[in-house]
């Protein structure tokens, strides 16, 4: 009784385990785009649907699967059997939940094989390979999951016309879309896995950042696998772990300490032998302004006169920035002033932004009642910051302790100027009476 409890136990957890495998590949919608035959200039694309189905195992599982008919709109040769024994293929951020609008983005092209022209990557080449490995139908898939977790790009190789491929190289990044604040440092996540069974592997990988802003584009680091050492390394405080890249095939650029003109796209491009696949990364740069009133503090209202107020903003990136003023009234009352008159904005040497606004505090057109807060208020894409200050008004406000014993101090000291003064006075108008009388004398 006890055996068979048992085995119903295991047989339960092995279904469980089972069924967990079998749900966690995805089956993916995509594009599949190649050049029109013939050419022209820009090339001209042709794209089709297809679908792919997705196993983590080297086992051919197609036959095993005859439940899953494809869409009818899809041609057979459009229908891929993959399989990718690395499994990042079949993480969360590319399953969509059922009945989801949103779908992880895919493009599925022909790729060719080619030795390398950068000079980090020829070497990998110089050990000739098996030509007869090469000739095979390549392809190679770019995914992006939903939310921007994850962008990979697989290049995958078929025995011809067979439509199963295996997946040779597979470059991923958790974080295609990054925030950061400045002055800090940042990791751009940059993973790989090559089939180690794949006569490609053996020989080594080589590793390049480029980075991309507006049509302008520079290398920021290579790695050349051969040499085991930097081919190139451009920037400054940039650079990769070589413990981590051995050991767990972590690429990921780290930046020492952000800087504004960091913000861009970085490419991570992994190369093996006569293959290479990339993924592309955001980051962008976002530092909150510190914003600041002036003067400080505030000079006394007097009602029926205007005093101008300045609102600083400074250090932050990028630039776009909304200022406003507000005042909150004492009786509690928040009146939404503008955004005052702005200036245009600076750019300091670090590539941080400054702007400024002035509001005329107008007593005769604003209801500033008894005095209050004045805030100004800075909305921006790193946070929003505000500063406040107070605003007094001649007169209106009942007399603070403050103001009563700054009263009694100001009349104490008057009366001991006119005291002071009248004794000199005093004395010199004597003592200029007894010259002259000294004179007469
Ligand atoms: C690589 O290492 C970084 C830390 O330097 C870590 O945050 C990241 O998750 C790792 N990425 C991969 C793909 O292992
Ligand atoms: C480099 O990576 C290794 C292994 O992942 C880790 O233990 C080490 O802390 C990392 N070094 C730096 C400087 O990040």
């Amino acid at each position: 009784m006890a055996d068979i409890l048992t085995i119903y136990k295991l047989s339960l957890i092995l279904f469980t385990i089972l069924r967990a495998c079998g749900t966690s590949c995805p089956v993916l919608e995509c594009w599949f785009v190649q050049e029109k035959p013939g050419g022209g200039f820009p090339a001209a694309m042709t794209q089709e649907k297809s679908i792919l189905y997705i196993s983590s195992d080297t086992v051919d599982r197609t036959e095993a699967e005859p439940t899953r008919r494809p869409p009818a709109d899809i041609s057979p040769s459009r229908i891929y059997h993959i399989s990718d024994p690395s499994a990042t293929m079949c993480r969360s951020a590319l399953h969509p939940p059922q009945g989801s609008v949103k779908k992880p983005q895919c493009e599925i092209n022909p790729f060719l094989p080619q030795p390398a022209m950068v000079q980090w990557a020829a070497p990998l080449t110089s050990a000739a390979l098996s030509p007869v490995y090469l000739q095979a139908d390549w392809s190679s898939v770019a995914l992006q999951g939903l939310d921007g977790q994850l962008v990979l790009s697989n290049v995958m190789r078929a025995a011809s016309a067979t439509n199963k491929p295996n997946v040779i190289l597979s470059v991923f990044s958790k974080t295609a879309s990054i925030r950061s604040r400045l002055g800090v440092p940042v990791s751009l996540d940059c993973g790989f896995w090559a089939d180690p069974s794949s006569p490609l592997s053996g020989s080594g990988f080589s590793v390049e950042w480029r980075y991309q802003y507006r049509g302008e584009g520079r290398l920021v680091l290579a790695y050349d696998g051969k040499t085991d050492r930097y081919a190139e390394t451009s920037e400054k405080g940039a650079e990769l772990n070589f413990t981590a890249l051995h050991q767990t095939r972590n690429a990921s650029l780290l930046l020492e300490e952000t800087q504004v003109r960091h913000s861009g796209t970085y490419i991570c491009t992994i190369y093996l032998p006569y293959l290479l696949a990339q993924v592309a990364l955001d980051l962008e740069i976002q530092e909150p302004p510190s914003i600041s009133i002036s003067p400080s503090p505030l000079p006394v209202v007097i009602p029926g006169q205007s005093v101008s107020v300045q609102c600083d903003a400074s250090g932050f990136a990028p630039l776009s920035l909304q200022l406003r003023w507000e005042f909150l009234g004492a009786d509690g009352k928040v009146q939404v002033l503008g955004e005052g008159r702005m200036s245009g904005h600076r750019q300091a040497s670090d590539g941080t932004f400054s702007q400024s606004s002035w509001l005329d505090l107008d007593t005769n057109r604003l209801d500033l009642g008894r005095g209050g807060e004045l805030a100004c208020v800075a909305v921006h894409s790193g946070g929003t910051r505000r500063v406040s200050a107070t605003v007094n008004i001649v007169g209106v406000s009942a007399p603070s302790i403050e103001d009563s014993m700054a009263m009694v101090a100001v009349a104490l000291g008057l009366y001991g100027l006119i005291k002071v003064f009248s004794w000199t006075f005093g004395s010199f108008g004597s003592g200029n009476g007894d010259s002259e009388d000294k004179k007469q004398n």
